[in-house]
């Protein structure tokens, strides 16, 4: 359990923490996860290393023999699938490929435009997304089978943009949320949105994955219901971050996107996946993830060609969203990576700062997390990696707005 409450957010906020004091009950005695409320009864899960394959569930997403996180396979595509972005559904506008829960939460989330950045190269703005991120996606699938159990309190450890998402869609749901928040490290904009939203704000000492770690404690005993993307549900609603590339474009030659917890980078590649599966393409994308330099354990992981994870203890890095030593979907990542021959990368501070503002010049403000894309394309069309003839996206996920203080004055 969270021993400092919230104490411990540095006074500079100023702003009321609220303490938590109504997740004493277990709620999982409470939850209904019968099947046809929740509609996931065409999924089967399969883990990544072992190959077990076992029956979806709400609530367990380890794999009962390697303890890996399992994957959420769609034991059948539809034959006739239909894609076709509606603003009113939000994320649901895929629901043949998504869950079924009984009840749907939208805030409108997803259709996001993709913005010409430079020849052969467009930004998908998921900055644009209602909380200003591209976790509203996951948020409208979590928080609808959330709120479909009957759960009544939601949990989240963040860097930020997963606790606006929960906060404003839990908000929506009529659910309580609770995000536990590394002190100090999280940028004000986002701090901002989970004070607004009425979350509970718990500030734990350390990093985003000491923050994880006492989240999963509180839902593992039953005090509320996990919303990080441990939940492979929420990385469902994620996926159509590929499929709304797919309307617009089919296949680019490369996706390019900021890697933190290493679950986004898995749900783009597993939509292409998909729509390979459904026969409505013939190749995948190259999926090219980035890190910054300083908080790197996927791109060492990945280098070095080994099978566990290499942690980094002390993650340092500008780009706040992505600064995690210990990224849980490190495993699906690195099968995102190697089944379509793409990359892991990293780059400095000084170059996402810098690709930062070379973006804003052109009228797109992101935050430096999501600028390490376009910093990592340009290292990579000087090394020739990628072609200015090639079409590659850069998944620009979440506004600048969020981090301000990361602008000089
Ligand atoms: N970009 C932004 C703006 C993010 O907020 C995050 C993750 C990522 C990229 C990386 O995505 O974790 O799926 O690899 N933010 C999480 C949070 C960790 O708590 O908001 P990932």
């Amino acid at each position: 359990m969270c021993k400092n409450m919230g104490f411990s957010l540095p006074l500079t906020y100023i702003l009321p923490v609220i303490l938590i004091n109504q997740v004493r009950r277990n709620h999982r005695d409470r939850w209904d996860c019968g099947g046809n409320r929740l509609g996931i009864g065409g999924y089967v899960f399969k883990c990544p290393r072992c190959g077990y394959e076992t029956e979806p569930s709400p609530i367990n997403f380890t794999c009962p023999r390697c303890g890996s996180l399992m994957e959420a396979v769609l034991a059948e595509l539809p034959r006739d699938v239909r894609f076709r972005y509606r603003r009113r559904l939000g994320v649901w506008s895929y629901v043949q490929l998504l869950p079924r829960p009984r009840v749907r939460v939208t805030l409108n989330e997803g259709g996001t435009p993709l913005i010409k950045v430079g020849k052969g190269l467009y930004g998908k703005f998921e900055g644009l997304n209602p909380t200003g991120s591209f976790k509203d996606r996951g948020m409208a699938v979590g928080v609808s089978l959330a709120k479909s159990m009957g759960v009544h309190s939601v949990v989240v450890a963040s860097t930020g943009n997963t606790a606006a998402s929960a906060s404003a869609y839990g908000a929506r749901a009529g659910l309580r949320p609770i995000v536990l928040l590394p002190n100090g490290k999280v940028a004000r904009g986002k701090l901002i949105q989970s004070i607004v939203h009425g979350a509970s704000i718990m500030g734990v000492e350390g990093y985003f994955d000491d923050a994880l770690t006492e989240a999963l404690e509180m839902f593992k005993s039953g005090k509320a219901y996990s919303l990080n993307s441990i939940n492979v549900w929420r990385l469902e609603g994620q996926k159509s971050i590929a499929y709304e590339i797919y309307e617009e474009v089919k296949v680019p030659d490369n996706v390019i996107v900021p890697v933190g917890n290493a679950g986004n980078i898995y749900a783009i590649w597993k939509g292409f996946w998909e729509l390979m599966q459904a026969g409505l393409i013939d190749k995948l994308p190259r999926m090219i993830g980035v890190q910054a330099e300083g908080a790197a354990p996927l791109y060492e992981t990945w280098r070095r060609g080994v099978d566990s994870l290499i942690e980094v203890n002390a993650p340092r890095t500008i780009a706040s969203a992505i600064r995690i030593g210990k990224p849980v979907n490190w495993l699906k990542a690195i099968k995102a990576v190697k089944t379509t021959h793409g990359l892991i990368v990293t780059v400095s501070d000084g170059d996402i700062m810098r690709a930062r503002d070379r973006l804003a010049r052109r009228g797109v403000f992101v935050e430096p997390a999501s600028a390490s894309t376009y910093a990592a394309y340009l290292k990579l069309l000087r090394e020739g990696v990628v072609d200015s003839g090639e079409l590659t996206i850069l998944v620009l996920t979440g506004h600048g707005l969020k981090d301000p203080d990361s602008v000089k004055g």
